[in-house]
Formats: structure tokens, C-alpha cells, sequence
């Protein structure tokens, strides 16, 4: 099978590793890519986001199934016009992808569908803006309606910080504030059957101990210790089918990858975004625990024959990954710093420990930062603990002027502290 994955993030390293390991897949390409992803995929250049742009590239390849990674292509409808010259991919229509497009698509369709989640109201003018945010009272929670890769949510008890962001949108969801850890739950579908990966954890705030603004995620681990054996079934049957079938039932089934982000509250489980997509950096973490090959599960959900495909195999290993940024993230991010100890990692530390990139390109030998996020260090080990000293290990290698990661991901799941 040849395979051709859109995007350019640790996310799609993650995948390319997976599938380059696939022994169904006989060529993989990977469109932009990054200078990592191009040890385990051949690269083209390509403007992600421009949909006849990506069907003439996967028709020019012969490719066999395209998988499109990131929110944006999906929701500028990359994946209709892949699909419009015949060729299976993996990802939803622009209609379905909008679950994640916008915050108030999928307040209405987690309404009709019965899903729980947080009370909110969509403000468009600064009376309602004030009248919800009174509703509900401190802390408040502000969402940008539209796509904002993970920052354009603001949790303060700061009302004029609240206010303020809010007014700075052109619509906004203003919801309950959910108490409780967060899960990550992804959902492979092709519209009618469901299949549940394995729940991960993301830390999304910035610094230690979950201070500092939100990002896209700074680190993830699987599996959960401490969550209830039942939670996967529970989700499927509250969140996850019912979605499905309710996207199906407006006549824009959802295929590709549904992302349940969850908040595990002292009144049960409730919904706090969906996504259309993969999570980055929980991809990382889920993938690592994958034995089923992954090829055959996306040409599935990509063709609507998921019902045959046998129930997928997880290793019992934990895995850990922690992700190492920019100078300045999540603000404007400063780029083009050289990158050193990529080679010691995979010298010392593989296979249980290896580096996705995510924000790197090559310039001449060398490897360069090129993004917010650079790179996504990721190790498995028998258990969390072991995991996690991997992880570490590893990113101590690593030198990049003036990052900055987290020193505390899976810390407290892994029983440290
Ligand atoms: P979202 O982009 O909707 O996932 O929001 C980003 C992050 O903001 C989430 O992962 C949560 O940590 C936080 N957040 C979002 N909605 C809520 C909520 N209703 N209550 C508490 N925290 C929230
Ligand atoms: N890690 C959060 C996301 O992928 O949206």
C-alpha cells in the first residue's frame, strides 16, 4: 500500500513511524514533512491546505490511501478533494470536521445528541458577553469560537481577563467551568462503527505544575492508572456513538479520527472539546502502545469498512512523552536555532526511547528549530515510572538554545508526586 500523510508535526513523525513499520505499506510519503519524518518518509513539498493541491500530489504518487493529520487542511476541506478524485482518506469532510471548527457546531451537535457537557452560551455582543459570564461566575471560560490551535481558550478568575478575551473574538462560547482531570479518549470511525483507542493524558498548560498559559500540549503519557477500568466503555456509549450516529443522521457522516477531550468531574464525564483529529502530543504516547499495524485500520475507516477490521492489540508498556518547545511559546516563538544531541539519543536511548520532531527543518547538516513545539520526546517502559525516567533521560540530551519542556509530565500518574 502506498500512504501519503498531510502535515508536518511530532504528530505526523508519529504516524509515519508507525506506518513506515507496517509491512503492508511498500512506500510512504509525507507532505511538507519535517526533517525528522524524513528518516521514515519520502518528502514533498506541498501546500497543506490547498485540497487540489494534495489530490494532484496523492494522484501523482499512485497513493492508495492519504491520511490527513492537522485541523486546518480537514476543516478547508483537504480531505473532499482527496476524495473527489477517488482515493480513500483518512480524515472528515469539511462539513463533519467542523465539530472542531467551531466550538458552537459542536455544542449543537453534542445537544441533539445527548452528550454531556459543559452549560455554555454563544456571545456575539458585549451584553451577552457580561450576561454569561455573570451566569456562571468564577472561573470563568472563555472559547474563540473558530480554530486557534489549542490557545484560544482562556481559564481565569480574572473577569476583565475573561472580558477582555472575549471581546477580542468575533464570537465566543462562554461555558461552566469543569473541575476534574482531563482525558484524552481518540475514536477511529468511518461514519457507522466505532473503535476506541487506548485514553492518554495531555498536560496543556505551559509550566510545572499546570501554571502558565494553555498551548498545544507540552507532554502526554498512557495508559491511566487512576482511571476507572470502565471509562473507555462509558465514553463509547455516551459520547462516542452517540456523535456518530448523530452526524450520520444529518446526512454529514463523520469519518477519520474523533478526539474526545474529557473532564472526569464528582458529577460524571463530560465533554470539553471534540477535535477532527489525531491529538498531538497524545498521538505520540497512544501510537507507541500500538501493535495492530496501523495501514489497514485507516484504509478501513477511510472506506467504510471498519466493521472488518479484528479488534486492535495494545502492549502492555506505558509510554511517555514530553515535548520540547521554542524560546517565547506559546507567544511568537524564535526559530532557527541549531538542534544537538539528536544523535546520542538514537545512539543511547533507542529503540525504548526516540525523538518525533515536530518544528524542525534542515538547513545544510544541520537540524534547526522551525516552530513553537520542536520536538516531541517519546520512550516506553514497563511502566509509567520507567517511562518516564526514559523520556527524561533522553531530553537531557537534547540542546536547543533557550527551550523550554516540562518537568513534570506523567509525574504524579507514575506515583512521584
Ligand atoms: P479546549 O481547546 O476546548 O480543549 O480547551 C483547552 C483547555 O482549556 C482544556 O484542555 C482545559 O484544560 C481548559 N478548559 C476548556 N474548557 C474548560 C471548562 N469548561 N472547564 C475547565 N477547563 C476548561
Ligand atoms: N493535545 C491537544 C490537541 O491535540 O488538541
Amino acid at each position: 500500500m502506498k500512504v501519503l500523510v498531510i502535515g508536518g508535526g511530532a504528530r505526523e513523525h508519529a504516524l509515519c513511524r508507525s506506518l513506515s513499520l507496517d509491512p503492508d505499506v511498500s512506500a510512504l510519503y509525507c507532505a511538507p514533512g519535517n526533517a525528522g519524518i524524513a528518516e521514515v518518509a519520502e518528502l514533498r513539498p506541498v501546500d497543506a491546505l490547498d485540497g487540489e493541491a494534495v489530490a494532484a500530489l496523492a494522484t501523482e504518487l499512485g497513493a492508495d490511501l492519504v491520511v490527513v493529520g492537522p485541523e486546518a487542511p480537514l476543516v478547508a476541506g483537504v480531505a473532499d478533494a482527496v476524495r473527489a478524485v477517488g482515493i480513500p482518506v483518512f480524515g472528515p469532510s469539511a462539513e463533519a470536521a467542523q465539530l472542531e471548527g467551531s466550538k458552537a457546531f459542536a455544542k449543537d451537535v453534542m445537544a441533539a445528541a445527548g452528550v454531556p457537557t459543559a452549560r455554555s452560551y454563544v456571545c456575539t455582543t458585549p451584553e451577552e458577553v457580561d450576561a454569561a459570564l455573570d451566569a456562571f461566575g468564577a472561573p470563568y471560560v472563555v472559547k474563540d469560537d473558530g480554530l486557534a490551535a489549542g490557545k484560544g481558550v482562556v481559564v481565569t478568575e480574572d473577569r476583565h481577563a475573561a472580558r477582555a478575551h472575549a471581546l477580542a473574538c468575533d464570537r465566543v462560547v462562554i461555558e461552566e467551568y469543569l473541575d476534574g482531570p482531563e482525558v484524552s479518549l481518540f475514536a477511529i470511525t468511518d461514519g457507522v462503527t466505532v473503535v476506541p483507542l487506548q485514553p492518554a493524558q495531555d498536560f496543556k498548560r505551559a509550566l510545572d505544575g499546570d501554571q502558565g498559559p494553555n498551548t498545544g500540549g507540552m507532554g502526554a503519557y498512557s495508559p491511566l492508572p487512576w482511571a476507572d477500568p470502565k471509562l473507555v466503555d462509558e465514553v463509547m456509549e455516551l459520547v462516542l456513538q452517540p456523535t456518530v450516529d448523530e452526524l450520520r443522521r444529518r446526512g454529514t457522516p463523520f469519518s477519520g479520527l474523533l478526539y474526545a477531550g474529557l473532564a472526569i468531574t464528582g458529577r460524571g464525564t463530560r465533554v470539553i472539546e471534540f477535535n477532527a483529529r489525531f491529538g498531538d502530543p497524545e498521538t505520540q504516547v497512544v501510537l507507541a502502545r500500538l501493535r495492530t499495524p496501523l495501514a489497514s485500520v485507516l484504509l478501513n475507516a477511510a472506506s467504510g469498512t471498519l466493521a472488518d477490521e479484528p479488534p486492535l492489540v495494545w502492549r502492555e508498556d506505558a509510554a511517555v512523552t514530553v515535548v520540547i518547545a521554542s524560546h517565547n511559546y506559546p507567544g511568537t516563538p524564535r526559530t532557527g536555532d541549531p538542534i544537538e544531541g539528536l544523535a546520542e539519543v538514537a545512539a543511547e536511548d533507542a529503540p525504548d526511547a526516540y525523538v518525533l520532531h515536530a518544528g524542525t527543518r534542515s538547513e545544510g547538516d544541520a537540524v534547526v528549530s522551525a516552530g513553537g513545539r520542536v520536538l516531541s520526546v517519546t520512550a516506553t517502559g514497563f511502566d509509567l515510572a520507567q517511562a518516564r525516567e526514559k523520556a527524561y533521560k533522553a531530553v537531557a540530551r537534547i540542546r536547543l538554545d533557550g527551550s523550554q519542556h516540562r518537568t513534570d509530565i506523567a509525574a504524579k500518574a507514575a506515583g512521584l508526586g
